[in-house]
């Protein structure tokens, strides 16, 4: 073969050796250990709320009976702390059998039977963020072939104890390694988040063609004011981090905590819906054996889930800044669109906000567009582009809209 063609037929299988499971053409909805039960392995004093089999078992039963898996939410995953402190004799990591009593493999066979996937926490480096055994760029190859030889269906790849130039020969190695395994495993990788989360130290094209989803920035803690740092960290970015995300690939700013302690029921809102509207990946990590009605909730609004699983996978953006106002805007398929105002403030009173359609530039529709209340299920009426409507907007809190041309009957849950 001439030496050129050769070339360019490299370049190309070099290309096409990229990510390409299929997967998470919306973004995973599920559950994960890390933020509500972080490392606590203490399973004689606190035997419910230990990271290990029962935990994951109990947390699948309710899943799969209180209505969660028939609204997509269907990854389970365990994050650090979940092996021993030492490989195998075959150089395999291992669960700790305290904990993990049946074994990883009899533990995905018990999520499988109900519907549900598992997912599995590994590190790009020598140890875990929390001290655990890593994957170092050697033993890449036999965690991945261990990890789909217990049927896992994710790894979340963080990147605790290793440098820059291991992690870029790192995720991508990961990334080919599970695709040889013939298994298709959801690969959530952690590497943004430690280089800065922006280009040109982060290249995002590549690292869509890699992994199908990612962390940017810091990790959520149980506090509004850890919600509002991400918030605004993924408005200033958006420009750089807007065109990662598409079908099977997303850009994740962490885990939601409805139904834990730190958010009222306001602030709860304002996270699902700015997650909602950066198509975000929707994992939650709470106690569904323990979480109130309202909590529950709005985690199954239906019309919420409809606008973050929307199937154009466009990531929304902050439109307009107001005093304490905030509008974010996300285009949807069908010339439908989410609108989200945020209410910033403090100062106890809710706030009027007039508006227009046209403003926010949704402007295309002949006969104007429906207005539905996502959080308050109700219809507020139909408007022309051009034509004023108010929202009221509690302290720390939303208004979700769906806006819908005026021509189709229904909303369409
Ligand atoms: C890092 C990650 C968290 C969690 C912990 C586990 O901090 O960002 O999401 O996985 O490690 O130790």
């Amino acid at each position: 073969m001439h030496l050129v063609s050769l070339g360019i037929l490299l370049a190309l299988s070099a290309l096409c050796s990229s990510l390409d499971n299929g997967l998470v053409r919306t973004p995973p909805m599920g559950w994960m250990t890390w933020e509500r039960y972080r490392c606590n392995i203490d399973c004689k004093t606190d035997p419910e709320d230990c990271i290990g089999e029962h935990l994951i078992k109990s947390i699948a039963d309710k899943m799969a009976d209180s209505g969660w898996r028939e609204l997509g939410y269907v990854y389970i995953s365990i994050d650090d702390c979940w092996s021993l402190k030492h490989r195998d004799s075959n150089g395999r990591l291992q669960p700790d059998p305290d904990r993990f009593p049946s074994g990883i493999k009899a533990l995905a066979d018990y999520l499988h039977a109900r519907g549900l996937k598992l997912g599995i926490y590994g590190d790009m480096g020598t140890y875990t963020c929390g001290g655990y055994p890593g994957t170092t760029l050697d033993t890449i190859k036999i965690d991945a072939e261990t990890f789909a030889s217990w049927e896992v269906d994710m790894l979340k790849f963080d990147g605790c104890y290793s440098n820059s130039s291991d992690k870029a020969l790192g995720y991508p190695k990961m990334s080919a390694a599970l695709n040889a395994t013939g298994r298709p495993i959801l690969y959530s990788c952690s590497w943004p988040a430690y280089e800065g989360g922006l280009p040109p130290k982060v290249n995002y094209t590549l690292l869509g063609s890699i992994c199908n989803m990612w962390r940017n920035f810091d990790d959520i803690e149980d506090s509004w004011a850890s919600v509002l740092s991400i918030i605004e960290w993924f408005a200033v970015n958006q420009d750089a981090l807007q065109p990662a995300a598409g079908p099977g690939r997303w850009n994740d700013p962490d885990m939601l905590i409805t139904g834990d302690f730190g958010l009222s029921y306001e602030q709860s809102k304002s996270q699902l819906a700015i997650w909602a509207i950066l198509a975000a990946p929707l994992i939650m990590s709470n106690d569904l054996r323990t979480i109130s009605q309202d909590a529950k909730n709005l985690l199954q609004n239906r019309l919420l889930i409809y606008i973050n699983q929307d199937s154009l996978g466009k990531q929304g953006k902050r439109v307009a800044k107001a005093g304490s106002l905030e509008v974010w805007t996300r285009e949807l398929v069908n010339e439908q669109y989410a609108v989200a105002v945020l209410n910033k403030g403090t100062d106890g009173l809710p706030k009027h906000f007039t508006t227009n359609l046209a403003l926010l530039n949704i402007t295309e529709c002949t006969f104007g567009y429906k207005l539905y209340d996502v959080f308050d299920e109700e219809f507020l009426g139909t408007v022309k582009s051009e034509e004023p409507f108010v929202v009221t907007i509690a302290p720390t809190g939303v208004v979700l809209l769906f806006v819908h041309p005026a021509s189709t009957k229904h909303h369409p849950v």
